[in-house]
């Protein structure tokens, strides 16, 4: 061979110092880095590939699901240091809840609520951009003065949530992730598939092998309801008529806690938000943007239901909405499985959180026209058929036997609260504010 001059062997011959060789030298010195090189970039292709190296569990297709997953990062010892006090317990018999979504609106009120009674939170939420994410960065920092780390993930990141669960036994998981709303999900379904469904059984695929096995309370909704009539709506309606993606997602949800109910022995409560309102609320919704456009003097449309009836909403303030999450992680039993097997039969719960008095749609404008003192551009539009439903009215007598849930907050109250947040976070848009 050649090349034996690069040996440590004595050499038998005297060493070649010709151009020719040298050049011949060159040569095999360049075709040896050239083939390194390609054999470094098949090892790094094929890694980039594998989906145990993505730590995708399922949907490693849709763009989404890259992007979202590619973002996380996550490990190291500061990393794990914050994990780690962040989900301190610091009260007596006080959990230790896993908040997923804690950068979402409700998600970040759940976390304070949490925080404030000594259980240990931690946080998990992907920051994805489906409303501005510089509102989410906003409530993040609210949370770290608080004392609450919000790691940056992807709840289809199985390795990721096989590595907190290592590191915190968790009593509880407050499961809030979800892809929200209602016409959305026409321009993006995949986005509904990815958090609602693949995520959350990523979710319960963790939770079941986890030792203990925590409790789960998660956020469904009410417009699993979809197109049924019999008002107010009770957990016992039917609710196999989803008028929307979202609300499919939100049914097959409750399904598939069903099925890691009796499968896994997971104790498991789901809760049917009704139109949820308040401080740090979601942009993309009718309350949030009406209160911009008002302010900006351009139209909004005021929806109305078919023979000129009336559009109503279950406006629900969201302290009581805490307030009903809190009584369902006191009450949620413990899950009755380890190691991936069921002991014996576990919870599972539905309960309906909402106001119980259906608000029209015009009354929320003129409260909002009273508190921003402008008057609105109404636009009367026929309800369009992309999923949203005429009214929502909710019956809590459930929630309220099980564990005292008591909504204390009107619409009037509720919308002078959110509306003095937004124009302390937003400003009024008049140039006094600049
Ligand atoms: N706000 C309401 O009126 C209402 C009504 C009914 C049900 N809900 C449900 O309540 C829960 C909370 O709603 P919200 O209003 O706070 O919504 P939100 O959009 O403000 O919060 C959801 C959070 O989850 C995060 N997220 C989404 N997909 C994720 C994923 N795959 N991995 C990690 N994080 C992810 C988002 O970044 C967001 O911060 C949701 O499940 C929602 O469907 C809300």
């Amino acid at each position: 061979m050649p090349l034996s001059h690069l040996d440590n062997t004595p050499p038998k011959f005297k060493p070649e110092k010709s151009p020719y060789n040298h050049n011949r030298f060159k040569w095999h010195i360049a075709k040896l880095t050239f083939w390194s090189f390609m054999f470094l970039g098949l090892i790094l292709v094929f890694f980039i590939q594998s989906p145990s190296a993505t730590s995708s569990s399922s949907s490693t297709s849709s763009d989404l699901t890259r992007r979202s997953l590619k973002t996380s990062s996550w490990g190291g010892p500061v990393w794990e240091k914050r994990v780690k006090s962040s989900a301190r317990i610091r009260s007596r018999n006080g959990f230790s809840v896993l908040v997923t979504g804690a950068a979402g609106f409700v998600g970040t009120h759940v976390s304070v609520a949490l925080k404030r009674r000594g259980d240990g939170v931690l946080g998990l939420d992907n920051f994805n951009d489906y409303y501005d994410p510089s509102l989410k960065r906003s409530r993040q920092a609210l949370l770290e003065r608080s004392g609450i780390f919000i790691v940056e993930g992807d709840i289809n990141d199985d390795a990721l949530l096989k590595k907190l669960f290592e590191l915190i036994p968790f009593t509880h998981v407050m499961h809030l992730a979800a892809q929200a709303g209602v016409r959305y999900a026409m321009e993006n379904p995949s986005s509904y598939v990815h958090s609602n469904i693949a995520g959350f059984v990523n979710l319960l695929e963790i939770c079941k092998t986890a030792n203990p096995q925590p409790a789960i309370v998660w956020a469904s909704s009410s417009s699993v309801y979809g197109l049924n009539t019999k008002s107010p709506f009770s957990e016992k309606d039917r609710t196999d008529q989803p008028a929307s993606l979202y609300a499919a997602t939100k049914k097959a949800g409750e399904e598939i806690a069903h099925t890691y109910n009796h499968i896994y022995g997971l104790s498991l409560t789901g809760l049917r938000f009704f139109t949820v309102y308040g401080p740090w609320g979601r942009p993309d919704m009718a309350y949030f943007f009406f209160t911009r456009d008002i302010l900006k003097g351009k139209a909004i449309p005021i929806f109305e239901a078919a023979n000129h009836g009336t559009v109503a909403r279950d406006f629900t303030y969201i302290d009581d909405i805490v307030k009903g999450c809190l009584g369902a992680l006191d009450t949620a039993e413990k899950s009755t499985g380890s190691g991936g097997k069921k002991r014996g039969p576990a919870q599972l719960r539905v309960f309906n959180l909402g106001n119980t008095s259906p608000v029209p749609v015009s009354d929320l404008v003129g409260i909002l026209e009273r508190l921003l003192k402008v008057k609105a551009r109404r636009m009367v539009t026929k309800l369009p058929r992309n999923g949203d439903v005429p009214f929502t009215h909710a019956n809590i007598s459930l929630a309220r036997r099980e564990f005292g849930y008591r909504p204390t907050t009107d619409l009037q109250t509720g919308l002078k609260k959110f509306v003095r947040w937004y124009v302390s976070y937003y400003g009024t848009g008049k140039k006094s504010d600049q």
